[in-house]
């Protein structure tokens, strides 16, 4: 949703809002001397390093370097937009949203937000309509008995707001028609079909309705199941709604929503196979389940996976089906980034929710505890499955494929039980397949290199405005100066005065810090020098600028600021800069005296290079 909320009410609201409460909602904070610390809720880790400076109210992790305000703080956690994040800060402040503020300013700017709205609201509509119906209408009574058949709960299909649409299929469209919706948007729905008269009819019919919903809990779509025997041949056992503005079947996880808080908590999210599933393990307590709406995993989705934990425990069917499945969803995983990945199987080709009803909630949760298997584990089985392995060649070969995993395995004490395990199955020696693993080790780092140096050659390192380089370095004198100049800058005019009395062509040695000394520079024109540094986070677009604002604004310094301090920041800087440009004029001149072939000059030039380089390295 790109609505655009004016810039006085954002301000407003940030002022009333103190980030303490908004923070203390994910995280649990306790007071350490000037800051109130806890457990970073971006990554995991043994030693609280996320930090709140109620002050400045700003955020801070010690260990992953993410920062910024309020607003930085919910579109992070939450994965929302700039504008969703204000709206969601209003609401847990308890901030009286101007609605008709907020919505004007829509319709001048956005005509086409206020239509996902609109959609948004037919699809909650719709699925209100759908409950009501499975609940409380004689019609819905054999789709209640079915899923109470299926060992579904009143408080399950509450939660999931489960519902039924009859045989009739007009009920949706006249039932959203009566509500005043207008047939162009019924069309952007998904949830019509139209026949060639131009007339809607509904496209879920005599089927169990399961809303899905987007990460923020709205229903942005429907899957409908066959769940009597006479239905029509060949129509498919879930239907699901087409890909529209709101429903994009690449971005959704199922149950994603709800399952968040549980995923943080237990620091490990359950991936399923089928959102059947999904529903089955939250009715016995294991609420961190996702799934995928039956297709593979994609990008995105791992990537929203990988905000909330590093740790995913795939428990997809037990069939031929799930077990390539499994295989493939752990290949992406690996692919994309560090996730611990253990694996459930369920035997006799059981998926979660049969295995539940065969041997019960216990036995579950205790195959889901204690029934894991190593990711390793698993694929030694999956090579396995297809090969005969008294076949000699299909035996080496099957080694040789193991050994080549085990390059993925990080971990020495697991690696050493698979060389034992491998050992006394084959009958070979422990050392013979370590030496062979060693070989395969060293060719796989050479392959490394050598494909790292042609990334290198391929792409030649372009900068232009404004992505600055960011490069992790440990600071040194002058980026320690450039530092505290800059918050000095931010919190006294004594600075602005000195620095604009000083030299005219001063410049920040590192694009960065000139970047945002730039940026601050308009910040100041934009709020007549009254704008809090939290305000400035907002200013600033890019995030590792705005990371970069707050390691500024928590380096200890004192609070008074004296003329002398300023000049020796400006003058630091600027020997260095002049030191630079003196280095890059020398450089030029050496290139242009080896092309010339002056071999006399190219050897004094040479020497001051030198020189120069080494007086800026010890800067
Ligand atoms: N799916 C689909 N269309 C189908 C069949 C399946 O979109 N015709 C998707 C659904 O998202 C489903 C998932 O694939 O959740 C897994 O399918 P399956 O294992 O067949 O579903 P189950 O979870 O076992 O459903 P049920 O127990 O109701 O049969
Ligand atoms: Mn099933």
């Amino acid at each position: 949703m790109a609505m655009m909320i004016p810039e006085e009410t954002v301000n407003k609201i940030r002022q009333e809002t103190n980030i303490v409460d908004v923070v203390s909602q994910y995280v649990q904070l306790k007071k350490k001397g000037k800051n109130l610390f806890g457990f970073c809720p971006f990554h995991e880790e043994r030693t609280p390093s996320f930090s709140v400076t109620e002050e400045k109210q700003i955020f801070h992790c010690f260990s992953c370097g993410r920062g910024g305000n309020v607003f930085t703080f919910l579109m992070e956690v939450d994965g929302l937009s700039f504008p969703e994040a204000v709206i969601k800060t209003a609401d847990l402040s308890q901030f009286q949203l101007d609605e008709s503020l907020v919505q004007d300013h829509n319709h001048k700017n956005q005509p086409t937000d206020s239509t996902k709205e609109k959609l948004i609201r037919v699809h909650e509509e719709s699925a209100e309509l759908f409950h009501h119906i499975l609940l409380n209408t004689k019609i819905g009574e054999d789709a209640l008995e079915y899923l109470t058949q299926r060992g579904l709960t009143r408080e399950v299909i509450d939660t999931f707001n489960i519902g039924f649409a009859p045989r009739e299929r007009t009920m949706l469209q006249q039932y959203l028609v009566g509500k005043n919706h207008e047939q162009e948007l019924l069309k952007k729905t998904g949830l019509f079909v139209e026949k060639d008269n131009g007339d809607l009819l509904d496209r879920f019919y005599n089927r169990i309705i399961f809303p899905i919903r987007n990460q923020q809990g709205k229903t942005v779509a429907f899957s409908g199941r066959i769940f009597q025997q006479d239905a029509e041949d060949g129509a498919p056992k879930y239907l699901n709604s087409p890909e529209t503005q709101l429903f994009n079947k690449r971005t959704i996880l199922f149950n994603f929503d709800l399952a968040r808080p549980a995923i943080r908590r237990e620091k490990e999210v359950i991936l399923f196979e089928g959102f059947m599933d999904v529903i089955a393990a939250w009715k016995v307590g294991l609420t961190n389940g996702i799934a995928s709406m039956g297709t593979s995993l994609t990008n995105e989705q791992i990537h929203l996976i990988d905000r909330v934990t590093d740790h995913v425990l795939i428990a997809y069917d037990g069939d031929t089906a799930g077990i390539e499945a499994t295989k493939r969803a752990s290949d992406l995983l690996a692919a994309e980034t560090n996730f611990d990945i253990d694996i459930i199987r369920f035997s006799e080709g059981m998926d979660p929710d049969e295995y539940i009803k065969k041997n019960g909630a216990d036995a579950f949760k205790e195959l889901i505890a204690h029934g894991r298997e190593t990711l390793f584990g698993f694929k030694m089985a999956y090579y396995r499955k297809s090969l005969n392995l008294s076949n000699e060649s299909e035996r080496l070969g099957y080694i040789e494929k193991i050994l080549s995993e085990l390059l993925t395995v990080t971990s020495a004490v697991e690696r050493e039980l698979y060389f034992k395990q491998l050992a006394s199955e084959f009958e070979l020696s422990i050392d013979s397949l370590k030496e062979q693993f060693q070989q395969k080790f060293h060719e796989s780092r050479n392959q490394r290199t050598k494909e790292k140096q042609q990334l290198y050659q391929k792409q030649p390192v372009e900068r232009n405005y404004p992505q600055v380089q960011m490069q992790k370095r440990k600071p040194d004198n002058i980026e320690n100066a450039e530092r505290l100049l800059l918050n000095r800058l931010f919190h006294f005019e004594e600075a602005w005065i000195i620095m604009k009395n000083g030299a005219d062509d001063f410049h920040f040695v590192h694009d960065e810090y000139q970047m945002l000394f730039i940026l601050y520079e308009s910040f100041r024109e934009h709020t007549d020098n009254e704008g809090p540094i939290d305000a400035f986070i907002d200013f600033v677009k890019e995030p590792e600028l705005k990371n970069l604002i707050v390691e500024i604004e928590l380096l200890s310094i004192s609070n008074e600021v004296t003329a002398r301090e300023i000049e020796d920041y400006l003058d630091m800087i600027s020997r260095k800069s002049i030191l630079q440009m003196k280095l890059k004029e020398k450089q030029e001149a050496l290139t242009e005296a080896s092309r010339r072939g002056d071999k006399d000059q190219l050897r004094v030039l040479m020497i001051e290079v030198v020189n120069l380089s080494r007086l800026l390295k010890n800067k």
